[in-house]
């Protein structure tokens, strides 16, 4: 069964797309979870991360 983990803050620039990226990686890296990061944001800064590091 899978999880579903969402980020919700109303406030801007508190860290929601910091926390994505971080819970993400950590998971995939650390307990060999199986992570699908679904990025809803219309600024697609979590895109953006992910295509800088690739
Ligand atoms: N724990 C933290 N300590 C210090 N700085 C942080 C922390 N988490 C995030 N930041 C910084 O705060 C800024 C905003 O973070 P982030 O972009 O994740 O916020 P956001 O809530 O997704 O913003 P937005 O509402 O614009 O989507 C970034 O510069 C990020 O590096
Ligand atoms: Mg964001």
């Amino acid at each position: 069964m899978a999880a579903v983990v969402s980020v919700l803050n109303m406030k801007g620039g508190v860290g929601k797309t910091t926390i994505c990226l971080n819970l993400a990686c950590s998971l995939a890296e650390h307990h060999r979870a199986k992570v699908l990061l679904v990025d809803f944001d219309p600024q697609a800064n979590a895109s953006g991360v992910r295509d800088q590091d690739n």
